[in-house]
């Protein structure tokens, strides 16, 4: 199979920020995953260079258009790479085969009639640069710029949009698939059910140089979305190129359901007027907004990649992008959320996995991947990985991201679950029981196998990563080929794990929480004084309503490591929900690698303490245990279906 994904070519007018970068990482990822699949693939992103908008933003800076174009195509093409995106071809409009593409098509449009010269008055709006319609404006002005639209009476080349109406409509009933998702279909199709006017492609170079000049008329340049949309031909090849033919069979354009009128229907009608096979699909997503409002540079609120691979690394950003938008719905952009997915999905859920199993195999096995010994009834993983790997090749075929991720995490919470009923720490205390850890240990290292192959389209340098920490290349097959690949149990035994550094350090919300935190202190503090009268009990014998006030809960330990100077206490990083800083005297019996994902019972409304200068603020509860003269202390865990925070009554 042949894969040709492209994004939109990006205006130049304004730098790459967020939104830009949501749809070239869809477009990697999805690049990347039918890679993964086997397919041959190509992806294209570019700059869209000429028109109106290009020409004004020049002027403004008082520069050449082709000073202004170069320097701002060159920002958006060294972005990508800091998002780990690899496309393989970045186009420009100024290019030369673009420009000669472009003057070809027109003259074989206008010599088969399909091109007409005419008047016409209309509502024209620079940001979008096209002529609106009265029914497409909101109060008077065009609903994505917020502009009212000037009109313009010019004499113009038009082409004959109208007369692929119906050709358009039969098309789209007949592939359901051809724009995705549904409510972008209906639209398009509600759009159509209307007559099209034909659409006006020139601009008097009176008015506008700026573009590329029409072969039948120097008095005119073209308009700069019949230039923009035909930069998908050129890429693939467009018209002798040797592949063509098998790239445009395969064309699946990304684009956000602001540019949907453009793709789903001028350019489809353009390419039946060409006499081309349509396009494959078209995969609209919808904004990102800050505050309920679309990021964009007229509106002044855009994040800028830079910043945020700089703050959180550029796998977050990736994962955030994928996981936190569903794909053709809207979503809100705030650091809070990216914060909480990368401590909870990345640092806690994966990350912790990946350093649980990694650090265990080290101490019980040397490092060296064990042999599967008579596993054949303990399937909860395997059984589960089938299911999840199914659930992600079909999710992330149609751009349903963010399920496939939910399928992913599925594992990742199962595989940390494993851990804790399996307890392989006390298996390993058993020598009778060596192959029952071996076959434990075996089941999480796969895990970690399958999922580096899983997660390498969305977040591929941490996967390099992974694979490396497993042992294997970081091109090899058991991590990057999804077609041969995705069985269990192709891991072998005797793999030797390599050392690497955390995957995802956690964001320290300290800082920016402060002021919350200071609040919940006080309310803390004021709970705590009233417990204190909790201590005139009689004789050992608390009454119901004292018993009530302890507040236990069910935590999570999400870090754990020794505290300096001390051998008898840990420092643990609890979840229950909020995190909270427990100092625990159970060093001599757990290593902290045990601890990690463990659902214990804590005390939350205890008095905080500084143990070692270490504010600790609870308890965690332990059984103590007396055994041949000695004591030691037993955790109280919890089953692994209660969620973090819950309150034992
Ligand atoms: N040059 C045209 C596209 C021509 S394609 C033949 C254009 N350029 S643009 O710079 O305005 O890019 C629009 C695209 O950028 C959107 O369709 C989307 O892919 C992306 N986004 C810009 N802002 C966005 C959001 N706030 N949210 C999501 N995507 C956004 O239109």
């Amino acid at each position: 199979m042949t894969t040709y994904i492209t994004t939109p070519i990006y205006y130049v007018n304004a730098q790459p920020h967020l939104g830009h970068a949501y749809t070239t990482i869809v477009a990697d990822t999805y690049n990347r995953f039918r890679r993964l699949t086997g397919d041959t693939v190509r992806f294209q992103t570019g700059t869209d260079e000429h028109g109106d908008k290009i020409a004004e933003a020049a002027e403004k800076e008082g520069c050449s258009p082709k000073e202004y174009v170069d320097r701002i195509s060159a920002m958006f093409r060294s972005t990508w790479p800091l998002l780990d995106v690899e496309p393989d071809n970045f186009i420009r409009t100024t290019d030369k085969d673009h420009v000669a593409t472009v003057q070809a098509i027109l003259q074989q449009v206008y010599d088969k009639g399909d091109i007409y010269f005419d008047k016409y008055t209309g509502l024209y709006c620079t940001g979008c640069e096209r002529f609106l319609t009265e029914k497409e404006l909101e109060d008077g002005k065009c609903p994505d710029h917020q502009t009212v639209p000037d009109e313009i009476t010019e004499e113009n080349y038009f082409f004959r949009m109208s007369c692929y109406q119906q050709d358009l409509i039969d098309h789209i009933n007949a592939n359901p698939d051809f724009i995705t998702p549904e409510r972008y279909k209906n639209e398009v199709l509600s759009f159509l059910s209307e007559p099209l006017e034909d659409l006006c492609i020139s601009r008097p170079t009176s008015r506008l140089t700026w573009g590329i000049p029409l072969p039948f008329d120097e008095n005119f340049v073209t308009y700069v979305w019949f230039d923009a949309l035909i930069n998908y031909l050129t890429g693939a090849g467009y018209p002798d190129g040797k592949e063509f033919d098998d790239y445009w069979s395969a064309a699946e354009h990304v684009i956000a359901k602001d540019i949907l009128k453009p793709h789903a229907i001028y350019w489809p009608t353009m390419i039946l007027s060409m006499g081309l096979p349509l396009y494959k699909k078209l995969h609209v997503h919808g904004y990102w907004n800050v505050d309920e409002t679309k990021m964009s540079k007229s509106i002044g609120n855009v994040i800028r990649p830079a910043e945020l691979i700089e703050e959180y690394g550029v796998d977050s950003i990736r994962y955030f992008c994928l996981r936190e938008m569903s794909f053709g719905l809207d979503a809100s952009f705030s650091s809070d959320a990216i914060v909480s997915r990368k401590n909870s999905d990345l640092a806690n859920d994966l990350g912790n996995l990946y350093s649980r199993t990694t650090a265990m195999l080290v101490k019980y096995t040397d490092g060296v991947v064990p042999a599967l010994v008579g596993a054949g009834d303990d399937t909860v993983l395997s059984d589960l990985a089938g299911t999840v790997i199914e659930k992600y090749r079909k999710n992330m075929s149609v751009f349903q991201f963010h399920r496939a991720l939910q399928a992913v995490w599925e594992l990742i919470g199962q595989a940390n679950k494993y851990i804790v009923t399996n307890e392989p720490w006390a298996l390993v205390k058993e020598p009778a029981r060596v192959a029952r850890l071996h076959t434990v240990l075996y089941n999480l290292t796969e895990t970690l196998r399958l999922l580096t192959l899983l997660l390498q389209p969305i977040m591929p340098g941490t996967c390099r990563k992974m694979a490396e920490g497993l042992g294997l290349a970081q091109d090899s097959p058991l991590v990057t080929d999804l077609s041969g690949n995705g069985a269990w149990g192709m891991l072998e035994a005797g793999t030797r794990l390599q050392k690497i550094d955390a995957l995802f350090p956690r964001v320290d919300t300290k800082k920016k929480k402060k002021s919350v935190k200071q609040e919940s202190k006080k309310k803390k503090k004021e709970k705590s004084c009233k417990n204190k009268q909790l201590s005139g009990n009689v004789e050992g014998v608390i009454s119901f309503d004292q018993f009530q006030k302890v507040e236990l809960r069910v935590a999570e330990i999400v870090t754990a490591e020794p505290v300096k100077k001390s051998d008898r206490l840990l420092k643990l990083t609890v979840r229950a929900p909020e995190e909270r800083v427990i100092v625990a005297g159970i060093a001599e019996y757990y290593s902290p690698e045990d601890l990690l994902g463990m659902l214990v019972l804590i005390v939350a409304n205890l008095q905080p303490v500084k143990l070692m200068g270490i504010e600790s603020q609870g308890m965690v509860l332990a059984a103590k245990v007396e055994e041949d003269g000695k004591s030691r202390l037993v955790l109280s865990t919890v089953s692994a279906s209660v969620p973090p925070g819950a309150r034992v009554a």
